[in-house]
């Protein structure tokens, strides 16, 4: 009897948010209904499966889309026997306690950002964050379709989640109330960040002070001049509106936000063979897809800013951008024992980059 729900008793959430605790039943609850659990089963038996897919971000954005993707895939592939319930925009979980959720089991799949692996002690996730480290996409495919990615994702396992690939967001620009040039443009900004030392290390290294804060608080908190400026891919910036709360958007592309599509372990390896088949292939479908859009996506969502016009945007010169990579350069230096060297050496070889980056940068 596969199929009913053998996660429903541990995988009650206890430790999660008021927001996720507000929508599931407490273990107190549940053990109450202890009696009517024989009947709950057989009424149960022919229900779907139902897999929780948790972001913070919008549906129209490249993870936005690629979940939809997979929510279709996966109920097509089943023949309905799993139901996806996708929920966006920070509904269930903030970026805070998606994992916790996750490891739980109160929700199935997540699709966090690399930099918000620190709570699980894996801080070589925080290796897409160093600054240039991509020159571009055929770079970072080398390195998330290679060994390494491959090595990254088994490092998950031993945390009770599989990991099941890479999706693209893109590369961030930054942003702020005042236009960003050059380094010294940074001096003096607090800028929001996510939980990641490595890109904490960025901001400080052009002289701003970084702030850590969800996904969901950086617009208020813009808003509320909390903080000064922050750093995205187009396709958040747009859909978050930041355009309403940053009148300068420059164009840095400075760094990657991309994502490891998770499952919870116990969940996954639970599922009927046939059923896992269906999702694994429905996941690496929608990982394709992921990364076959995103670049469009982010190209559409600057053209729907510039042609709003809320928010100018810059484009760098050449020697400008030659400054800030210098100025960003040494970051991975210091950052190189936290992501770990062999790790940034197998990255640098992938990609042909870091020699010819140190030699410029002296
Ligand atoms: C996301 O794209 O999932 C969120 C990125 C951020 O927290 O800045």
């Amino acid at each position: 009897m596969p199929r009913a729900a053998p996660y429903a008793m541990q995988d009650i959430p206890c430790q999660a948010t008021q927001r996720g605790r507000s929508r599931f039943s407490t273990r107190r609850s549940l053990l109450a209904a202890a009696p009517l659990l024989p009947w709950l089963a057989s009424a149960r038996a022919a229900d779907p499966i139902v897999l929780r897919f948790s972001h913070v971000v919008a549906p129209n954005t490249p993870k936005g889309r690629a979940a939809e993707q997979f929510r279709l895939l996966a109920e097509s592939r089943t023949q309905g026997r799993v139901r996806v319930e996708v929920h966006p925009n920070s509904e269930l979980y903030t970026d805070r306690d998606e994992l916790e959720a996750l490891q739980l089991g109160a929700v199935q799949m997540l699709a966090p950002s690399t930099a918000k692996f620190a709570p699980l002690g894996l801080h070589e996730f925080e290796v897409f964050d160093l600054p240039y480290v991509f020159a571009d996409y055929d770079a970072l495919r080398r390195v998330t379709r290679g060994e390494v990615g491959q090595r990254l994702l088994r490092r998950l396992q031993p945390k009770g989640i599989v990991g099941l690939g890479f999706w693209d967001n893109g590369f961030k620009q930054m942003s702020a109330n005042k236009p960003l040039r050059v380094a010294a443009d940074y001096a003096g900004l607090t800028m929001r960040v996510q939980p990641s030392e490595v890109i904490k290390a960025q901001m400080r290294a052009l002289g701003a002070r970084p702030r850590v804060m969800a996904f969901s608080e950086a617009v208020p908190a813009l808003r509320a001049g909390a903080v000064d400026g922050t750093e995205n891919p187009t396709s958040n910036f747009l859909t978050q509106r930041f355009d309403t709360v940053q009148s300068h958007l420059t164009l840095t592309d400075h760094g990657y936000l991309g994502y490891a599509l998770i499952v919870n372990a116990r969940f996954w390896n639970g599922l009927p063979r046939d059923i896992r088949a269906a999702l694994d292939s429905a996941a690496a479908d929608a990982t394709r897809y992921a990364n076959e859009i995103a670049k469009q996506v982010n190209d559409e969502a600057l053209a729907e800013i510039e042609r709003a016009g809320r928010t100018r945007v810059l484009r760098l010169t050449p020697t400008e951008r030659g400054l800030l990579q210098q100025a960003l350069w040494p970051v991975h230096q210091q950052m190189r024992g936290r992501v770990g060297g062999d790790l940034l050496d197998a990255i640098y070889r992938e990609t042909g980059q870091g020699l010819g980056r140190r030699t410029a940068a002296g």
